[in-house]
C-alpha cells in the first residue's frame, strides 16, 4: 500500500514541462500562466517569430527562449506545446509539434479551412498525442457549474438558449486580415458554448454588418452579428457578437428551460461601485483576458493534467471541428442569405463560400484524437 501511495504522490507532483510558441496578445497570457499559475505544469521555453519578442518575456518570466522551433520540438524534455499564432499557421505548427511527439494545446481556431482542420486532428491521433483547443468558457467556474446542473437534468428540457459576446474594441488590422473573418473568429466561441449547453444544432441562420469602421467592409468582413439557431432537440438559440462595444467587455449567457432558467451574468472587473451624484458605477472588464482570468489558467491546468495521467482532455479536436462546421455555416448563412441546414451525420445544404470550405463531414464522423 505504501509503495503505491507513494508512486501515487510521485505522480501529482509530476509537471508537465510546456513550451507557448507565439507571444502576442494570448500567448502572453498563456505563458504567464503556465509560468506562474498552474499546479501540474512548467514552463520550459517561449519562441515567437520574433526574437526580440520572445527574449523579453523569457527574461520577465525566468525561463528560456529560443529562435528555433525544430531545436524546441528536438528536446525530449519537453512534454507538450501551446500554440498560440496567427490562426493561418495553427495546422502546419499541430502537424509539427505531434510529428515530433509533443502533446499540443492548440488556440482556437484550429485552422482557416475544413482540410487543414482535418489534417491536424489527423497528425494528432496518429502521433498518439493530447490535442485541446483553446474554447476557455468550458473551464470557466460559473458555465461549469451550470452545464453539470444541465446534464444532472435540473433545467428540464431547455427552451431557449440566448448568448452575448462582445470585444470592447477590435484588433488591429493586421489580426483582421489573417483572422478568417468574424464568425470564424469571434462566433465560433459562442457556438462551441451553444453545442456544449443545449446539444447539437440543425441550422443556422445569420445577419452581420459592418458599422463601426470602414476597414470591416473593406475587408468583406463584419463587425456585428446575429445568429439564430435551431438545436435538434428543438430548442431555439440567438446569439449576438460585437467587435466595437465600446463600454466593456462582455459575455452573457442564458438558459430558459422547462424546470429553471440559468443566467451567467458578465461580473463587474472589481467587486466594488463607486457612488457619486452621478450614480452608481461598477468597473466593467475591459478585455477577454480581465473576463476570464480563472478560465485560462483552469484550462492549462486540465491540459497539463491529461498529459500526465493520460486522460482525454475535456475540449477535444471533434468539438474544434463541429465549432468550425457551425461558424462556417453562419458565415455562409450571412453571406447567401439563406438559412443553412446541418443535416445529423452528413452533408449540410446552403452554398459556402471561401475562405471556409464547405462542412461534408459531420464532427461525429472524425474519429477523435484520443480515445
Ligand atoms: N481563446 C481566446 O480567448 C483567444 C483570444 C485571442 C486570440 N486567440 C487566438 O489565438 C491566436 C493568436 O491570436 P493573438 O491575438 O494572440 O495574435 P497576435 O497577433 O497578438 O500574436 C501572434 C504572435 O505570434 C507570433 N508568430 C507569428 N507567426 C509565428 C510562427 N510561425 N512561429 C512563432 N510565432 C509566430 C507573432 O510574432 C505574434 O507575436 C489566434 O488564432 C486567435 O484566434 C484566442
Amino acid at each position: 500500500v505504501g509503495d503505491g501511495l507513494g508512486k501515487e504522490c510521485f505522480r501529482m507532483l509530476r509537471r508537465t514541462r510546456i513550451a507557448v510558441v507565439g507571444l502576442g496578445r494570448i500567448g502572453r497570457i498563456h505563458a504567464t500562466n503556465l509560468a506562474h499559475g498552474c499546479a501540474s505544469a512548467d514552463l520550459v521555453c517561449v519562441v515567437d517569430a520574433d526574437a526580440e519578442t520572445g527574449r523579453r518575456l523569457a527574461g520577465e518570466l525566468g525561463v528560456a527562449s529560443t529562435a528555433s522551433l525544430a531545436e524546441l520540438l528536438a528536446d525530449d524534455s519537453v512534454d507538450a506545446v501551446v500554440i498560440a499564432t496567427p490562426t493561418g499557421t495553427h495546422s502546419d505548427l499541430v502537424i509539427t509539434a505531434a510529428r515530433a511527439g509533443k502533446h499540443v494545446f492548440c488556440e482556437k481556431p484550429v485552422a482557416l479551412d475544413r482540410p487543414a482542420t482535418l489534417a491536424a486532428l489527423e497528425a494528432a491521433r496518429e502521433a498518439d498525442v493530447r490535442l485541446q483547443v483553446g474554447f476557455q468558457r468550458r473551464f470557466d467556474p460559473d458555465c461549469v457549474a451550470v452545464h453539470e446542473r444541465l446534464a444532472a437534468g435540473e433545467l428540464g428540457t431547455p427552451y431557449l438558449f440566448r448568448m452575448t459576446l462582445r470585444d470592447m474594441a477590435s484588433p488591429t488590422e493586421e489580426f483582421l486580415r489573417g483572422s478568417g473573418g468574424f464568425f470564424l473568429d469571434v462566433t465560433i466561441h459562442t457556438l462551441d458554448v451553444a453545442r456544449w449547453l443545449i446539444g447539437e444544432v440543425a441550422e443556422v441562420s445569420a445577419y452581420g454588418a459592418a458599422l463601426s469602421d470602414p476597414v470591416f467592409a473593406h475587408l468583406g468582413d463584419v463587425d456585428t452579428a446575429v445568429v439564430v439557431l435551431r438545436f435538434e432537440n428543438g430548442a431555439l438559440g440567438v446569439i449576438d457578437n460585437s467587435r466595437s462595444a465600446g463600454y466593456g467587455y462582455e459575455c452573457y449567457i442564458e438558459i430558459l428551460g422547462s424546470r429553471a432558467t440559468a443566467r451567467i451574468e458578465n461580473p463587474p472587473h472589481h467587486h466594488y461601485e463607486w457612488l457619486s451624484p452621478a450614480g452608481a458605477v461598477h468597473l466593467l472588464p475591459q478585455d477577454f483576458e480581465q473576463r476570464y482570468r480563472r478560465a485560462y489558467i483552469d484550462e492549462l491546468e486540465s491540459f497539463a493534467a491529461c498529459v500526465r495521467d493520460g486522460l482525454s482532455p475535456r475540449v477535444s479536436g471533434a468539438d474544434a471541428l463541429a465549432a468550425f462546421d457551425l461558424a462556417v455555416a453562419a458565415d455562409s448563412s450571412w453571406r447567401t442569405g439563406r438559412t443553412v441546414h446541418l443535416k445529423p451525420g452528413w452533408e449540410v445544404d446552403g452554398t459556402l463560400n471561401e475562405p471556409g470550405t464547405a462542412p461534408g463531414r459531420h464532427h461525429d464522423q472524425i474519429p477523435s484524437p484520443v480515445t
